[in-house]
């Protein structure tokens, strides 16, 4: 029979998808009992006793055990950490919440920012989602630019309020078969919002934790241009995001570009890559003019140190598309800034991602020691609850 330390050791290969560690590091290895015949029981604390992850434990931690010479059986118990044990891991990990489970089955979350406005985040994130979905990917996209919120009108959706399931969850709009959140559905058309601070806080929490993505393999996330406040508060709710760089191939947006790269690292979001958008444009009889200049989007990448994802030339039909509402990729895959983002969206699935995550949802059988579910009143209303200006 394998020692408690060996079972341990199994036990590190299991990692928590939403937090990205193993079960090990996180101290939510409860107890490993021995037993006879090479019966093993692990318990195995959770952050929630909802926790979705739960079937991806049972599963996980059986393969661990069973795998190691002697046992003949696992058993995966379930309990759930004290309030005590929760501050602690919060305060290993660093950060303000631990995700309640919302975005526990999205494998990848990407931001997609700049240093300066208007270089094409919007465009790009809309249709990089619909090329990531070309690739047969499960993508949604939230636009956090809640200050001048586009996504809705790129994928031609109006204002529309999303609906609530039962479960009091907000359930996500569906465009073309990508999941779309904007602050745009919850607003008359075109009213201007002006919150800062705590409100903004509130509302990017809520979109983060009260929407029912589902499982995803990308959620893109739509960044407002600059620097600032949602930035900071996206980093610190989802430590695992990374972060994609947008910039025009002229040496002053590189340097504005640069700021959100240093901005990134400073709040600790890993930066995937960039992407040049508007590098160059082509008449149709082939003669090619650098009008944002030239470059920019490789001397960023090799300064970062990261890859060049991409470089997107200006075209008349991929801006006609985002005012009509519909992405480009879908309708002209043969145009040239289609083809560039189609380019894109591989460079995104070729990143290895942070962690494999198509988890199926194990049903876990019921075994006495789980803890009763809890009541479902705890959960805060969704829906109707975002602060509205
Ligand atoms: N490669 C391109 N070719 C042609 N038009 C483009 C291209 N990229 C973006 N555009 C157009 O440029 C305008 C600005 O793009 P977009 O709104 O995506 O920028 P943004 O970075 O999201 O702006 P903001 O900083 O205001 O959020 C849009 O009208 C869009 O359709
Ligand atoms: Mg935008």
């Amino acid at each position: 029979m394998p020692t408690h330390e060996e079972i341990r050791a199994a036990l590190s290969a299991v990692i928590d998808p939403e937090l990205r560690r193993s079960i090990v590091e996180l101290d939510m290895v409860r107890s490993i009992e021995i037993g006879a015949n090479g019966v093993v029981d692990v318990t195995v604390s959770l952050t929630t006793p909802g926790c979705p992850v739960r079937g991806h434990f049972q599963t996980a931690v059986t393969e661990a055990v069973t795998g190691l010479d002697g046992v003949s059986h696992c058993n995966v118990y379930f309990d759930v950490l004290s309030d005590a044990q929760k501050a602690a891991l919060q305060q290993k990990l660093g950060r303000a919440s631990l995700p309640e489970g919302a975005l526990a089955r999205v494998a990848n979350v990407i931001c997609i920012g700049s240093g300066k406005g208007g270089v094409g985040k919007s465009t790009l994130s809309a249709n990089l989602a619909a090329a990531l979905l070309l690739e047969g990917k499960r993508v949604g996209v939230l636009d956090a630019d809640v200050w001048g919120y586009s996504i809705p009108r790129m994928y031609g959706l109006g204002s529309t309020r999303p609906p609530v399931s039962p479960e009091r969850k907000i359930i996500p709009l569906e465009a073309y078969g990508v999941s779309v959140m904007s602050i745009g559905f919850f607003l008359e058309e075109d009213a201007a919002v002006v919150w800062r601070g705590p409100m903004l806080h509130k509302a990017l929490t809520q979109f983060l934790q009260d929407v029912d993505w589902g499982e995803l393999d990308y959620l893109l996330i739509d960044l407002p241009p600059g620097t600032g406040d949602v930035s900071m508060t996206l980093a610190q709710l989802l430590p695992q995001a990374q972060f994609l760089i947008v910039t025009t191939p002229q040496p002053t947006a590189q340097k504005v570009a640069r700021r959100a790269a240093q901005m990134a690292h400073k709040v600790s979001l890993e930066i995937a890559g960039v992407v040049e958008n508007m590098s160059g444009f082509q008449t149709p009889s082939g003669e090619r003019f650098a009008i944002f200049g030239e470059g920019g989007g490789r001397e960023l990448a090799a300064e970062l140190d990261v890859p060049l994802l991409g470089s997107v030339p200006l075209t008349m039909p991929l801006r006609e598309h985002a005012d009509d509402g519909r992405p480009l990729v879908l309708d002209d895959p043969e145009d040239p800034a289609a083809q560039a983002i189609m380019h894109v969206a591989r460079g995104v699935i070729a990143m290895a991602p942070l962690e494999p995550l198509a988890l199926p949802l194990v049903q876990v059988a019921g075994n006495g020691a789980e803890p009763a579910p809890e009541a479902p009143a705890e959960r805060k209303p969704a829906g109707v609850s975002l602060p509205m200006a």
